[in-house]
């Protein structure tokens, strides 16, 4: 198996216009830990995933995955190439495609072999509990099922980090509570680093190793997560 990749930001600053988001961050996430970034609405959260994910570039300072330099003023590598699997808040499924069309599309892309893809399609949606439902269309399952179909195509690749942005916000409270148990086993399991945004402590807690707090695009703290703590919260 192939060693977990660190995150590494360095002095990264993101403005819109003339309205500064993120101030010169430092922040490194250990390899194959999760992190959980919560601050309140506006604080930068998403954009300094959009950063990670290649959405964005850097106006200041940079971004290395494991000894890859990924991003900074100068240069910054497509999403595609950055060995990374994505899950937001709306799902983001094809509805013309059926589930299993869903979570293969990653590989259809990397032109993997048919079989193989099938195969693997399989193993993803059965490391997410929906073995079952490979044929069925996204409209026919509920949001819960929707944003499994996500996180089975966001690991389908075997990314070396995984990116989440409020996962879980379109959910009631109990799917939360049991879906965010689920991801974080699934983490450990996988063994890959991530980013988890949220705005519910109890969230980041249950899920994350550690706990960065953003407020005006800042660092303000940094939390280490015990798992008693995640059990008690
Ligand atoms: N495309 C954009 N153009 C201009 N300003 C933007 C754009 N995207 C975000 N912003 C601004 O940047 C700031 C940070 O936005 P961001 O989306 O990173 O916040 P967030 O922490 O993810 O908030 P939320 O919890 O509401 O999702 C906000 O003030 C927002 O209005
Ligand atoms: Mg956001």
């Amino acid at each position: 198996m192939r060693s977990p990749t660190t995150i590494e930001i360095k002095g990264l600053s993101y403005a819109f216009g003339d309205r500064t988001v993120l101030h010169q961050l430092d922040l490194t996430v250990e390899g194959g830990s999760t992190v959980a970034l919560l601050g309140p609405s506006g604080c930068g959260k998403s954009t300094l995933l959009k950063l990670l994910a290649g959405l964005l570039q850097p106006q200041q300072g940079e971004i290395r995955f494991g000894d890859r330099a990924i991003a900074s003023p100068q240069s910054s590598l497509p999403p595609e190439r950055r060995d990374i699997g994505m899950v937001f808040q709306d799902y983001a499924l094809w509805p013309h495609m059926s589930v299993a069309q869903n979570v293969g599309f990653p590989l259809l892309m990397r032109r993997v072999p048919t079989a193989e893809r099938l195969t693997k399609t399989m193993i993803a949606l059965e490391r997410v509990g929906l073995a079952s439902f490979a044929l069925r269309r996204p409209a026919d399952l509920s949001g819960g099922q929707q944003q499994r179909v996500a996180l089975a195509r966001a690991i389908i690749a075997e990314p070396g980090i995984l990116l989440f942005d409020e996962p879980l916000s379109n959910l009631d409270r109990d799917l939360r509570e049991s879906l965010s148990r689920e991801i974080s086993t699934l983490l450990r399991q996988l063994g890959t680093t991530a980013v988890y945004v949220t705005h519910d402590r109890e969230e980041a807690e249950a899920i994350a190793n550690h706990i960065v707090h953003l407020s005006q695009g800042s660092v303000t703290a940094i939390q280490a997560v015990t798992p008693l703590s995640g059990e008690i919260a």
